[in-house]
């Protein structure tokens, strides 16, 4: 089996329990109170007016139920949902393919849409406000164009980085929300619901224990449950408790504050390599061999917000609390980190 294989299988397997593990209604959906509170309103406004939902946008770091949510909202309008993704839609005309295709009050769900290139975002402009594109045929002299009339859907946008949308593209959503990391309260209740669907038994205080490291992200405290539960099998005769839940995360390197292999590698890399920074994003992606954006997108907003890290206009810094966590004294920019 070749390694591809071997993490396309894995990563089918991962999918197949994300919707196993996707709660349905708002009700069985813990966290994000006012976020659920906005689009429960939403969705019941439009739905006492008989009208398709407006328009919606979703963003937030990955993992914290944008996906989850799109499904509910359409499950709690009685609306049809239809799923694609940004980079998948090339041309104008896959989105008119898409557009026609849907019936009045469907839900066309476009999962990443700032990855939307401009010629296909500028189409949904009338497609959004007025219900039509104009579709080119034919190029050059020769060339007409026609009106294609579309059915009164909804759009649901969902994207890990608002800031790259377009301000038309954003004004054109009727309401944005903002998913935040999740308390650990509420990370617990999801574990629990988890454990129970997938037949793991675990001690309240062992799903504590995961809903503290698992960086706020309930895909996280899914995927750390599994670990866990495969940990306890083989090490603590399948129990799972603070203490058998806190060694299998060890084993991870996920220390006492939730932060993974990566979180410590690009702080120490801003540190003892950069001085505590600033330092721009490329050096730190070539120093710690990960891709930009998953850098941006991924890693640091929790750093950001657990207060380990800060963007400034120069590049990032780190903040005493990062010098701190390994042990340095904070220095003053361009001072060499001196141990405590
Ligand atoms: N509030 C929540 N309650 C229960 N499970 C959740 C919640 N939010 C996310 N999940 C679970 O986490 C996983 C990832 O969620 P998903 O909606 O795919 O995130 P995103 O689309 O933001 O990347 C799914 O398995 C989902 O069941
Ligand atoms: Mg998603």
């Amino acid at each position: 089996m070749t390694e591809r294989f071997i993490s396309s299988t894995l990563n089918k397997k991962n999918q197949h329990r994300d919707s196993q593990l996707r709660p349905l209604s708002f009700a069985d959906f813990p966290g994000q109170v006012k976020v659920k509170e906005r689009l429960e309103l939403y969705v019941a406004a439009a739905k006492e007016r008989g009208e398709p939902l407006g328009h919606l946008l979703l963003s937030g770091p990955p993992g914290l139920g944008k996906t989850t949510l799109a499904y509910i909202v359409a499950n709690e309008k009685g609306a049809n949902i239809k799923t694609t993704s940004g980079p998948i839609i090339e041309k104008p005309g896959d989105l008119a393919g898409l557009l026609t295709s849907l019936q009045d009050g469907d839900i066309l769900f476009i999962d990443e849409i700032h990855r939307l290139n401009t010629t296909v975002e500028e189409y949904l402009y009338s497609a959004m406000e007025d219900f039509f594109i104009d579709i080119i045929l034919e190029q050059g002299p020769g060339s007409r164009s026609v009106r294609l009339n579309l059915p009164r859907f909804t759009l649901l946008g969902a994207t890990t980085r608002q800031g790259m949308l377009s301000a038309p593209l954003r004004s054109r959503f009727g309401l944005n929300c903002r998913l935040d990391y999740y308390e650990a309260l509420d990370l617990q209740r999801i574990i629990e619901r988890s454990a129970r669907i997938l037949n793991i038994v675990i001690e309240p205080e062992g799903a504590a224990e995961i809903a503290g490291r698992c960086r706020g992200t309930p895909r996280i405290a899914n995927n750390l449950l599994c670990w866990t539960r495969d940990y306890a099998q083989v090490k603590a005769n399948n129990v799972i408790n603070a203490a058998s839940a806190a060694s299998a995360l060890a084993m991870l390197n996920i220390d006492e504050n939730g932060l993974d292999e990566m979180d410590n590698r690009l702080l120490e890399t801003i540190i003892c390599n950069f001085n505590g920074g600033p330092v721009g994003l490329k050096n730190i992606s070539v120093s710690v061999s990960e891709d930009e954006g998953t850098i941006e997108d991924v890693y640091e907003p929790f750093l950001i917000q657990e207060g380990f890290m800060v963007r400034t206009p120069k590049g990032r810094l780190a903040t005493p609390k990062a010098w701190r966590k390994l042990g340095l004294k904070p220095a003053a920019a361009g001072a060499q980190p001196e141990l405590f």
